[in-house]
């Protein structure tokens, strides 16, 4: 049961999303264009979805999308010929030290296992490799913060897992295996949502 109830998600996710991130889509470019804009050679990215970022590449020598919804993924080939993997980001299916760049947007909310999916980055990247994320945390205002611990529950199931008290900065903060740059850009509709947007870089050691 709690199996079909996963994959019902999967799928009205991938429903939803496209719609969710057109609308979105103006706003965002700032934040896709900084995550992609420095990119280099060997690329995979995390939680592609439905492949909003891919446009956006300049350079590359291989880039790799993966994600854990088959769905959002077929949509995604029919849009281009990069390589998309079926994966979960906390197992990764490659070697060490194989990417020059990893990038992630809007995933680390909804990734179940955050600690495991950190240390796969370190695993894969190169050395002085570069990890670009644009990603939402949790903002400071308690009220808000307890007032979504009610509807969070609706919201998860609505969005794929999105964790919306997620605190991703504190996350990417912890970081031990690089030096990371985080910016902060807030949004009246995260803002309204009690989230507040990050974006930077993590440069590997
Ligand atoms: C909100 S969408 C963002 C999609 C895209 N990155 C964008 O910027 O529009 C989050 C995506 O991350 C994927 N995802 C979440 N957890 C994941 C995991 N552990 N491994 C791989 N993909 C994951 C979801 O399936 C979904 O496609």
């Amino acid at each position: 049961m709690a199996n079909l109830i996963y994959k019902l998600r999967l799928k009205l996710f991938s429903i939803i999303y496209p719609f969710i991130d057109d609308i979105s889509s103006y706003k965002n470019q700032f934040f896709r264009d900084y995550i992609t804009k420095n990119t280099h050679g060997v690329i995979l990215e995390i939680g592609s979805g439905n492949g909003a970022n891919i446009n956006y590449y300049k350079k590359y020598k291989k880039l790799i999308l993966l994600d854990k919804n088959i769905h959002l993924l077929k949509k995604t080939q029919l849009l281009c010929n990069h390589n998309v993997i079926l994966a979960d980001s906390s197992h990764l299916p490659f070697k060490e030290t194989i990417f020059d760049n990893i990038v992630s947007s809007l995933v680390l909310c909804s990734v179940i296992d955050k600690q495991k999916t950190i240390r796969e980055m370190n695993r894969v990247l190169k050395p002085a490799g570069k990890y670009f994320f644009w990603e939402h945390s949790i903002s400071k205002n308690k009220f808000i913060y307890h007032m979504k611990t009610y509807i969070i529950f609706i919201w998860k199931f609505l969005t794929g897992g999105c964790d919306y008290n997620s605190d991703n900065h504190k996350l990417i903060k912890s970081i031990l295996w690089g030096k990371s740059k985080i910016y902060i850009k807030k949004s009246i509709l995260v803002k309204f949502l009690g989230m507040t947007y990050i974006y930077g870089v993590v440069l590997k050691d």
